[in-house]
């Protein structure tokens, strides 16, 4: 092993595990050079209705890009995460709930799970929804919002969950995006003891969406809301005369399971389309293997459903597995600090998934509300979402996991369904910091900028070579989007537009993204979108949007205005325009510092250097590197002379 800081897999940890040492080279050997019969056999872990013989079709070539695994297999997603476990473990718990109020939790079992999902099923039936209509689901995190996806997947209609978070603008334009004609909402969310009107946002969402026709709501909080006659049904309504029996559609692998949005370099949001037969069997194998599930542990993943890993792994990895999943629908901070340590102990959960921000932000509180609980219970932590720095790791493994617990930092992407880099806990040993190594099947590549492979110890754009079965095979309605961002950049690779490292023992370090997305407390956004929403304000003419490092949320946002003519920049102002993003976006876009450009820097045809934006938000204005090809060189001195303090 090289310099770095190397944690040993614990003796007793490999004895128990799924996979040791062996067994994952061995393994991974194997998909690398057979995948074919690699997952051949791996993917009968699902239920089949009709078995596959058809394995692996794929072409990373863009003039002929497909992406199709087990063809010829049909399945229902619903029933291999219900159906399927009703004989062995019907009674058991699925889903365990605790509410953002410390007093409010309950356990749903298979059996019960599979009623609730079988009625919701007959009712989108009724309600008109039928194979391939896309339902768009815009719910707190309550068992619903899993009764919602689930039922979607029963009758084969493709769910686009939308995060509550989003606002009016936002969920309108994924409605509109890929024309869904039915909303499931709530009457209101309940975070941290506050509420989130979200069907007041759903209505001004539908306003906009002349062809949406039907929206769900279920009652949470019981707050007032306006119901549209003809329009607006109450979950609890049409459920009541629901039958609980509802055989599952049969779909082929390749039929859509889900659309889910996620922001890019450029251009409004993209519909990454997953599709059920590969996303199953990943989901399901990743979880199992990553996380090392063995029957009757109490997993938790801490993500809202809004989210991929909401999806793959609150959801459709766990169940399919018989998990108990279990589902949090508040904040880390609520009522205080210690709230996830209180929730461990209460129902002692065993595997404990999250995202760098939460451990950071929890750091700073102090050891003692970490300290004061047992924890007992843990024995796996995973991390996800963004880079976590080894200072953040350490405390994670020694304060949390009293040193006794594996941390498992999973690299993956929306689009790639599931876990692609990580360690295995009974197999790899751990560094602070880095992902470590591929799962089974993933090839992982370090490309120059020419697309050169870099061989060794090296760093570069982390492409990945060749197809796995839970990769994305579409951006919803626009082909040609998906061949020109992930294999345009780097002929016959994905590229995931990230940054890599590789240290000599071929460990993975992820630096960060290298194209103009940034990574707010573990929350993908496009610069570009901040961008066109601060210049829909009437009082700005132009503006550029960089990250920049930040304690708490990994990259914070720095927005550069350019002011109309005659126009005062007041700090009234700046927070208006904080205020408008929110609203335009989403609080996840606020932006952190708002720097006023009496210009911006520009080359001579009139493009922004980011670069030197970049620079200047990082404080690192010593290295802004060759500006002689700026339009106005002197743009510039102004820019770094009033740089804003970070955060
Ligand atoms: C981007 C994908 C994967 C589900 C949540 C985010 C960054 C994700 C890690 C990690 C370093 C990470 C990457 C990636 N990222 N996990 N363990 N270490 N970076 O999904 O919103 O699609 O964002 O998140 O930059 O490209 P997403």
């Amino acid at each position: 092993m090289s310099e770095e800081m190397v944690i040993a897999v614990p003796e007793a940890v490999a004895r128990a595990a799924h996979i040791d040492r062996a067994k994952y080279q061995a393994m991974y050997a194997r998909s690398v050079s057979d995948p074919e019969g690699f997952w051949a056999e791996h993917g009968k872990r699902i239920d089949w209705i009709k078995p596959y013989s058809k394995i692996k079709e794929v072409s990373y070539d863009a003039e002929d890009l497909h992406i199709r695994w087990f063809h010829d297999g049909t399945l229902n997603a619903s029933a291999n995460c219900l159906d399927r476990h009703l004989a062995t473990r019907g009674d058991q718990t699925a889903i365990l709930w605790e509410g953002d109020d410390p007093n409010e939790s309950k356990a749903i079992t298979y059996r019960e799970l599979h009623a609730e999902v079988s009625k919701f099923a007959n009712v989108l039936k009724a309600l008109g929804v039928e194979k391939g209509d896309r339902v768009t689901i815009y719910l707190p995190m309550i068992p619903e919002a899993a009764v919602a996806m689930l039922a979607c997947a029963r009758v084969g209609a493709i769910h686009s969950v939308v995060f509550g978070g989003f606002s009016p603008d936002s969920l309108a334009n994924r409605i509109q995006d890929c024309d869904s004609t039915i909303v499931i909402t709530a009457d209101e969310g309940l975070r941290g003891g506050r509420k989130v009107p979200l069907k007041k946002n759903a209505d001004a969402a539908l306003a906009s969406c002349p062809s949406c026709k039907t929206c769900v709501v279920v009652r949470r909080t019981g707050g007032a809301v306006e119901m549209k006659d003809g329009r607006d049904h109450w979950y609890h309504d049409l459920m009541l005369a629901a039958s609980a029996d509802c055989p599952p559609a049969e779909m082929r692998a390749e039929d859509p399971l889900f659309i889910l949005y996620t922001s890019g370099s450029t251009g409004k949001p993209k519909g990454v389309l997953h599709t059920t037969g590969g996303y199953m069997v990943y989901a399901s194998m990743t979880h199992e293997y990553v996380f090392d599930y063995k029957p009757g542990e109490v997993y938790w993943c801490t993500a809202d459903v809004g989210w991929v890993t909401g999806h793959t792994y609150i959801l459709y990895g766990p169940l399919a597995n018989g998990a108990i999943t279990l589902m949090f629908e508040g904040v880390p901070n609520y009522p205080d600090a210690s709230r996830f340590w209180q929730v461990v102990d209460k129902h002692d959960v065993n595997i404990f998934y999250t995202a760098p921000t939460a451990i950071r932000a929890l750091m700073r509180e102090g050891e003692e509300l970490v300290k004061k609980t047992s924890r007992k219970s843990l024995r796996l932590l995973g991390s996800v979402g963004e880079p976590i720095n080894p200072e953040a790791w350490l405390w994670y493994h020694r304060v949390v996991g009293d040193e006794r617990c594996p941390i498992v930092d999973t690299w993956w992407q929306t689009e790639t369904g599931g876990i692609l880099i990580t360690p295995l806990p009974g197999a790899t040993d751990l560094k602070p910091g880095s992902a470590t190594l591929p799962f089974f099947g993933v090839k992982p590549m370090l490309v120059d900028n020419d697309g050169n492979v870099l061989e060794g110890a090296t760093e570069g754009n982390l492409c990945i070579a060749d197809s796995w079965p839970g990769q994305m095979r579409t951006v919803y309605g626009d082909h040609d989007r998906f061949i020109q961002t992930y294999f345009s950049t780097f002929k016959g690779r994905y590229f995931t537009g990230d940054g890599c490292r590789r240290d000599a023992d071929g460990y993975y370090w992820i630096t960060g993204r290298v194209d103009d997305v940034i990574n707010v407390s573990g929350h993908r956004m496009g610069t570009a979108e901040v961008e066109s929403a601060l210049v829909a304000h009437s009082k700005v003419a132009e503006a550029a949007v960089v990250g920049y490092p930040h304690d708490i949320k990994g990259q914070g946002i720095y927005a550069y205005v350019t002011l109309n003519v005659g126009e005062e920049p007041t700090e009234e102002l700046r927070k208006e325009l904080v205020q408008w993003v929110r609203r335009e976006i989403g609080p996840i876009a606020s932006p952190d510092l708002i720097q006023w450009a009496p210009a911006l820097p520009k080359t001579r045809s009139g493009k922004i250097m980011r670069r030197i934006l970049r620079k200047i938000a990082a404080n690192e204005h010593d290295q802004l590197g060759d500006t002689s090809t700026l339009a106005d060189p002197a743009v510039v001195d102004d820019l770094v002379g009033n740089r804003m303090n970070r955060a």
